[in-house]
């Protein structure tokens, strides 16, 4: 596990993340996922989620995969905890996610773990321009995702992908 360096320690980061969650019940109207817990999980932080990011990460063997010149896109990032979990082994992480509360959620924890190469950019994929090609792009349930904020069809999310990636690497899809 990283060493946190910063003045928050961890129970007053998950005070923190509660009272985003509690914000983003209040306001966010699209919410269909993680309305009680978090989507995501990151057992170190003892922060829980619907899905297991840990698990995840071992059962799609993203490290067999990933290189530390390779940079990332990870469309639809929710907190963004895949992305910081696999920092480490990378050059660069962008996320792109649609929900503020989320991304204000994945700043928290980048904050808290000192993580320095990962940016979440709150926008949706349909508005996002991107920096070049990357090496590796995750589309992990954000395919025309049941929350209705994306209005790509399927085939131009996939021209939007192939535009965006570094032919010779790797795509990374859960539908
Ligand atoms: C089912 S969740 C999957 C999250 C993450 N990819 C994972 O697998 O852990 C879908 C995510 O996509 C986000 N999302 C929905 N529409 C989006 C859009 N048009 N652009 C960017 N993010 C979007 C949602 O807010 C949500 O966090």
């Amino acid at each position: 596990m990283r060493k946190c360096l910063f003045k928050m320690n961890n129970k007053q980061l998950l005070k923190k993340i509660e009272f985003i969650k509690e914000e983003q019940n209040k306001n966010w109207k699209n919410l269909i996922y993680g309305k009680g817990d978090l989507y995501q999980s990151y057992d170190e932080l003892n922060i829980k989620g619907k899905r297991n990011t840990k698990k995840r990460i071992k059962q799609y063997e993203l490290k067999k995969y990933l290189h530390e010149s390779f940079d990332i896109l990870d469309i639809g990032c929710n907190c963004g905890f895949i992305d910081l979990q696999i920092s480490n082994l990378v050059f660069s992480v962008e996320g792109v996610e649609i929900n503020p509360y989320l991304v204000k959620i994945g700043n928290k924890v980048k904050e808290h773990l000192n993580i320095k190469n990962v940016n979440f950019h709150n926008k949706s994929f349909e508005d996002f321009k991107g920096d070049g090609v990357y090496d590796v792009i995750f589309s992990f349930a954000s395919d025309e995702v049941a929350d209705g904020l994306s209005n790509l069809s399927y085939e131009d999310y996939i021209k939007k992908i192939v535009s965006l990636l570094n032919r010779e690497k790797y795509l990374f899809y859960e539908s």
